[in-house]
């Protein structure tokens, strides 16, 4: 069976585009491949320094995961940070790394544009991710469109080392990105993103979520005219509606009459329906924090097995003596 892995940083509250681009591809594939997903913490220090809100977010995505219908007798849930083997693979990794190679990734450059003044965490991100996927041997990684290159740089990484110490120690992983749902967009039109204020949370409260919905960008056309049947609205309304569904949303733009807050009321009707489940069983989950903490308990020991066996071989090819096992 083919091996799935793929991690979300709990940077925040996650949101549509995580859904759509990564969780559904996890929840969706979870009998046809052995998943495994994890937390990300070590990812995020990247980014945030508040330990209060890093606890909270990471224990969040684990119940995400959960409410999502993620199945922990079937996938290794676990947190990045519970198996120090990534950590390690990362530092032998980081010298077979290019500089030159980290300075052309695309979210570095991003962030350095946006001010932010790197730290060595930053600009070694990706050889992390290339640890994450390469200790288990893992064969796919569902993401978003965004962690495309990070992929790319992780099959480099892993040539490079294969081609230095043997050929068949890594892996080389594939990428399982939905073209249709690789860009999720923002209630400004932008790419949905935590960085950027503009998402819509499926485990907001109903005030929040409507909060959201009614604040996605439209024009000004009045009430009466018709409208842009291409708009915001209905781009995120087709991630959940049927075609016919989504026909008639258009036809009414199109006729005219048909204002944008009916069009939000619609959409947030159908995201409250559609996570009608998964936001019932978060509620639950919430109540049973010990079933929660066995789940990682038991994730992390899965997780830590494989890794501990796969940085033995690798230890061993590079020349490092060791006598811990
Ligand atoms: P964010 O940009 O909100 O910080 P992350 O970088 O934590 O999101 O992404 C977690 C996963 O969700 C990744 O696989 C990423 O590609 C995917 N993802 C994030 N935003 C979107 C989006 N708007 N559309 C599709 N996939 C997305
Ligand atoms: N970089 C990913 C993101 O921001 C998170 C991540 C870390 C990841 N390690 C990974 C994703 C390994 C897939 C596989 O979304």
């Amino acid at each position: 069976m083919k091996r799935s892995l793929s991690g979300i940083q709990p940077s925040g509250i996650l949101h549509l585009g995580n859904y759509f681009g990564a969780i559904k591809q996890f929840i969706d594939n979870q009998y046809q491949y052995e998943g495994m997903y994890f937390v990300a913490d070590y990812h995020s220090l990247t980014s945030s320094t508040d330990p209060d809100a890093l606890r909270k977010n990471s224990y969040d995505i684990i119940l995400d995961y959960l409410a999502l219908g993620l199945n922990p007798e079937n996938s290794t849930i676990f947190l990045q940070s519970d198996v120090p083997e990534h950590t390690e693979l990362y530092w032998i990794l980081s010298n077979l790394t290019p500089v030159a190679l980290m300075e052309r990734g695309h979210s570095f450059k991003d962030k350095i544009d946006k001010g932010i003044s790197p730290s060595m965490g930053l600009l070694s991100y990706p050889i992390l991710m290339a640890a994450d996927i390469l200790i288990y041997d893992t064969d796919l990684v569902p993401v978003g469109k965004d962690q495309k290159q990070h992929l790319e740089m992780t099959r480099d990484i892993a040539i490079k080392f294969n081609e230095k110490y043997g050929e068949n120690i890594f892996k080389l992983p594939e990428p399982i990105i939905i073209e249709s749902l690789a860009v999720v967009p923002g209630t400004d039109g932008l790419k949905m993103s935590k960085s950027y204020g503009n998402t819509i949370n499926m485990f907001a409260s109903k005030k929040e979520l409507k909060k959201q919905i009614m604040s996605i960008v439209t024009d000004s056309t009045p009430l009466e005219e018709p409208k842009n049947p291409d708009n915001n609205i209905t781009q995120l309304y087709s991630l959940f509606a049927t075609q016919e569904q989504l026909e008639k949303m258009k036809d009414n733009f199109i006729k005219g009459n048909y204002g944008y807050g009916h069009a939000k009321n619609e959409l947030l009707e159908i995201i409250l329906e559609y996570f009608k489940e998964a936001r019932e069983k978060r509620e639950e989950l919430e109540k049973n924090p010990d079933y929660v903490k066995e789940v990682l308990y038991k994730g992390a020991e899965k997780a830590r097995l494989l890794a501990k066996n796969k940085i033995i071989k690798i230890k061993k090819a590079i020349g490092l003596l060791g006598n811990r096992y």
